[in-house]
């Protein structure tokens, strides 16, 4: 059968026919069931702190304006911190508020005892100053990991600072899959303060110098790495993780078959109907016959990523 089957490979090939013999079916990462997983970890220690008198977090929101998709997200923060045991309450202000009002209410929440994670969701209506108001958050309480310190800490303290809970996120689902980074080729697509650059910041980090290192040779793409580039460093790399809101970025032609692909992207595209659905930045139907492993939009990235705020709330009392 094998002396057949390679004739026939031999004989394609002489004749210059195309056909994949080895197509990959790739391993869907599915981040909803990995965050269910660290959530239930999460609710394990938050119930023995309950049960033995010790402190359980609480976590603030604060929302201005009524943005639909700020709605979802924070709707979603709070199920998982009622899920998980996490007490949560949400500031609202209106569109207008002022940047001086938004301000003392955050200081007021800085020095509040029964206060353990506070969170501005964004984004913030335009006469607000984003960086500003990120920065007067107390950095302890900092659970997105916005905060100066903690970003900086990212560089000179990482084993000290709140990380941003999107790269914490793509690390739990690399670290939970079995993913293996140490030696290995990756490209980042996206170069975000918040995102592209802590992700590629940990995949690149020693492990013998912090628990967070990853061990990954890493190429990081930005909006003018040409698709030339794009496409040679993507065909080389064992692991791709993008994160730019560019959907179809990432193509099949370009992954290396076996490649781990992780998509932080997320765009709400209209259908030829009318409705409107979320992609990432990959294009699944072709990517997911070459790679070995890949995160579906929605349901990959998204919901680890609140599993990993609720994580950033419970180490506040832990550590
Ligand atoms: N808006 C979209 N994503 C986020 C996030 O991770 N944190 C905050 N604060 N706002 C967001």
């Amino acid at each position: 059968m094998n002396m057949i089957a390679n004739s026939l490979k031999n004989y394609l090939k002489c004749r210059q026919i195309q056909i994949n013999f080895h197509r990959f079916s790739a391993v869907l990462l599915d981040g909803k069931r990995i965050s269910k997983q660290v959530q239930n970890e999460i609710k394990a220690k938050l119930d023995y702190r309950q049960k033995n008198g010790l402190k359980v977090p609480q976590l603030t929101v604060i929302q201005v304006g009524n943005n639909a998709a700020s709605e979802t997200y924070i709707k979603n923060k709070l199920a998982a911190a009622k899920y998980v045991g996490i007490d949560s309450k949400v500031i609202n202000f209106n569109e207008n508020v002022s940047e001086k009002d938004l301000i003392s209410c955050i200081k007021d929440l800085n020095t509040d005892a029964n206060v353990n994670g506070i969170l501005v969701q964004l984004p913030l209506p335009n006469h607000i100053d984003k960086k500003l108001i990120c920065n007067i958050i107390n950095p302890n309480k900092d659970v997105d990991g916005f905060h100066y310190q903690n970003a900086g800490k990212m560089f000179y303290d990482i084993e000290n600072s709140i990380k941003a809970c999107t790269p914490l996120a793509v690390v739990e689902i690399l670290k939970r899959s079995n993913i293996q980074t140490l030696g290995k080729t990756a490209v980042v697509c996206g170069r975000s303060k918040n995102v592209g650059l802590p992700i590629a910041l940990l995949l690149q980090a020693d492990s013998k110098k912090t628990k967070w290192g990853l061990d990954a040779t890493v190429s990081i793409c930005n909006r003018n790495t040409s698709r030339s580039q794009l496409s040679d460093l993507c065909k080389l790399a064992d692991i791709i993780i993008s994160a730019t809101g560019v959907p179809n970025l990432i193509t099949a032609d370009i992954v290396k078959p076996g490649a781990c692909i992780i998509d932080v992207g997320i765009t709400r595209i209209q259908n030829e109907n009318g409705t409107f659905k979320l992609v990432g930045d990959v294009n699944f139907e072709g990517v997911s016959k070459v790679a070995g492993h890949i995160t579906p939009v929605p349901g990959g990235v998204g919901p680890m990523t609140v599993a990993m705020l609720m994580q950033n709330v419970l180490n506040t009392v832990e550590s």
